[in-house]
C-alpha cells in the first residue's frame, strides 16, 4: 500500500466554514486600510537571499536559522546559481519593490498593505507555523513627504486600534518602546555588551551567544532563570538621543490625543534588525505563550541597507493566524456555516438540465444555490438540503411543464406552491 501523503509538518489547510472568518478578517482588513489611503501591494514569494540577509539581519533567528533557501539551477554552466529564499517576511520585499520602481521619485508617501503567506523553519506550536498569513502595511518615501514624521506612527498605531476593535477584538494591549537611530543602537549594544560581560557565564546558552553577536537579542530571552539578570542591564531609553527622545514623546502625545492606550515596554526591542525608533507589538493575553498578535516599527535605513535611496518608513504585520486564533477564542464569534438560499432537487434524471438551467437563472438573480442531481432519491435530497439550505425546491416534470415549483422551508416545515415567477422573491425571504 502507498504511503498516505499528509500537509508537512508546520503547515495547514484552511477549510469551510474557517475561511468565511477569514475572508471576513481581510474583507474588513481592506476596508479600513483603504479609508487610510493605503492601497494593495503583491511581492513575490521567493526573493534573492540576500535581501533577507541585508534587510532583515544576518544574525537575527529569522535569517541565521528559519529561512527556507535553496540554489536555483545556473541557466548556463558559466554561471553562478543564485540562491533564492521563501520570504520569512514582507517589508524587505515591498522596500525592494519601492526601490526598483523608483516610487520614491513620485515625491509622494507610498501607503502600501499585503495580505499572504510568509515562512519561517519555527519549532511549530499554537499559533506558530511555518507557513503563515500577515496582513501588514508600510507608509515609505522620501523625507520630503514627511514619511518621517512621528504623525505617521500614531496614524499607524491609531489605524491598528481601529481595526482590532471593528474586527470585535477585546482586551489588546499596545507595547510600546523607541529602540533609537542606528547611532543609538550601537552606543546601547556597546554598554549592554560590557555590562553582559560579567554576567553572561550564568545566562543560557543562547544568551551567551548572543551576549557577543547581538546583545540586544539577549532581551528577547524568554528563559525565566535569565530574568532576574536581564532586568538589571541598562535600559534603550537612556541612550536615546535628542531628536529620538523628540520624536518618542511626539508619537506619545498624539496617542494620547487620540485615546489610544498604550503601555510603555523598555525591553521591547524586536526581532528583525532594521529597526530604528518606534518599536510596537499589540498582544493579546488569549494567545499563550505565542502572545504577539502583531509587530511592527520605524525603518528609517533599510532602503539604504539594501541599496536604494534615504527612505524613512514605518510599518507592521498581523499575524493572520493567531488573528482568527484570537477570535474564535472570544465568545462573540462563531464561525458558523451561513445557509445557502436554496436546494434544487430534480425529480429524476431527465429533469437534470431544467434544473441546472433553473439554477443558472436563481444565480445570475444573486441567489446562493445548490444543485443536487435527478439519480437521488427524494429522501437523499432532503438530507442534503437540509444541511446547507434553508429551503428546498422541487423540480418533477410536472414543475417544468406548470411552472409551479414546491418549495420547502427547513426553518417553519411549511410547503408551499410558488409559481416561477415569484420564486426569486419567495426564496430571498
Ligand atoms: P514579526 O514580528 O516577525 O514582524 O511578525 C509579525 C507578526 O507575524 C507576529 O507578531 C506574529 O503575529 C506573526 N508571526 C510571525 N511568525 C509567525 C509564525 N511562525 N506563525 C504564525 N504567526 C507568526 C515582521 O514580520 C515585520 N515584517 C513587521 C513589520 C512590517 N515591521 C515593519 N513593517
Amino acid at each position: 500500500m502507498s504511503q498516505t501523503l499528509k500537509a508537512v509538518r508546520g503547515t495547514r489547510d484552511l477549510l469551510p466554514p474557517e475561511t468565511a472568518l477569514w475572508n471576513r478578517i481581510e474583507a474588513t482588513a481592506r476596508a479600513v486600510f483603504a479609508r487610510y489611503n493605503f492601497g494593495e501591494i503583491r511581492t513575490p514569494i521567493f526573493e534573492d537571499t540576500l535581501l533577507f540577509a541585508r534587510g532583515v539581519g544576518e544574525e537575527t533567528d529569522i535569517v541565521s536559522k528559519e529561512m527556507y533557501t535553496w540554489e536555483d539551477r545556473a541557466r548556463a554552466a558559466s554561471e553562478k546559481p543564485q540562491s533564492l529564499t521563501l520570504r520569512p517576511e514582507n517589508t524587505a520585499g515591498v522596500v525592494r519593490a519601492y526601490i526598483e520602481h523608483k516610487l520614491g521619485e513620485t515625491g509622494q508617501l507610498q501607503k502600501l498593505y499585503y495580505i499572504g503567506p510568509q515562512f519561517r523553519r519555527e519549532r511549530p506550536q499554537k499559533g506558530r507555523y511555518r507557513q503563515f498569513w500577515q496582513i501588514g502595511a508600510e507608509a515609505i518615501g522620501p523625507q520630503s513627504a514627511g514619511s518621517e514624521s512621528p504623525l505617521r506612527d500614531a496614524e499607524v498605531l491609531e489605524m491598528l486600534s481601529s481595526l482590532l476593535n471593528e474586527l470585535g477584538i477585546s482586551g489588546w494591549t499596545l507595547e510600546l518602546n523607541s529602540v533609537g537611530s542606528s547611532a543609538d543602537r550601537a552606543r546601547y549594544n556597546d554598554a549592554l555588551r560590557a555590562a553582559l560581560e560579567p554576567v553572561a557565564s550564568q545566562l543560557c546558552a543562547d544568551c551567551q551567544r548572543r551576549a557577543v553577536t547581538n546583545p540586544l537579542r539577549v532581551l528577547d530571552c524568554k528563559v525565566p532563570e535569565d530574568q532576574a539578570i536581564i532586568e538589571t542591564l541598562p535600559k534603550i531609553a537612556e541612550y536615546l538621543d535628542e531628536d529620538s527622545k523628540k520624536h518618542f514623546d511626539a508619537v506619545i502625545a498624539a496617542l494620547d490625543a487620540a485615546g489610544v492606550p498604550y503601555h510603555l515596554n523598555p525591553r521591547l526591542v524586536r526581532g528583525l534588525d532594521y529597526y530604528t525608533r518606534t518599536t510596537f507589538e499589540f498582544t493579546h493575553g488569549g494567545l499563550g505563550a505565542q502572545n504577539a498578535l502583531l509587530g511592527g516599527g520605524r525603518y528609517d535605513g533599510l532602503s539604504e541597507a539594501i541599496g536604494g535611496p534615504k527612505a524613512p518608513g514605518i510599518g507592521f504585520a498581523i499575524g493572520l493566524d493567531r488573528l482568527v486564533l484570537t477570535l474564535q477564542g472570544l465568545e462573540t464569534t462563531e464561525t458558523i456555516a451561513e445557509k445557502i438560499n436554496a436546494y434544487i432537487a430534480p425529480l429524476g434524471e431527465t429533469v437534470n438540465p431544467a434544473a441546472l438551467k433553473l439554477a443558472r437563472e436563481l444565480r445570475r438573480a444573486g441567489l446562493s444555490v445548490e444543485l443536487g442531481d435527478g439519480s437521488f432519491r427524494l429522501k437523499k435530497s432532503f438530507e442534503a438540503a437540509d444541511k446547507v439550505a434553508r429551503k428546498i425546491v422541487i423540480l418533477g416534470e410536472d414543475e417544468v411543464q406548470s411552472g409551479i415549483l414546491t418549495v420547502k422551508d427547513f426553518s417553519t416545515g411549511a410547503q408551499t406552491k410558488v409559481p416561477r415567477a415569484e420564486l426569486d422573491r419567495f426564496l430571498q425571504q
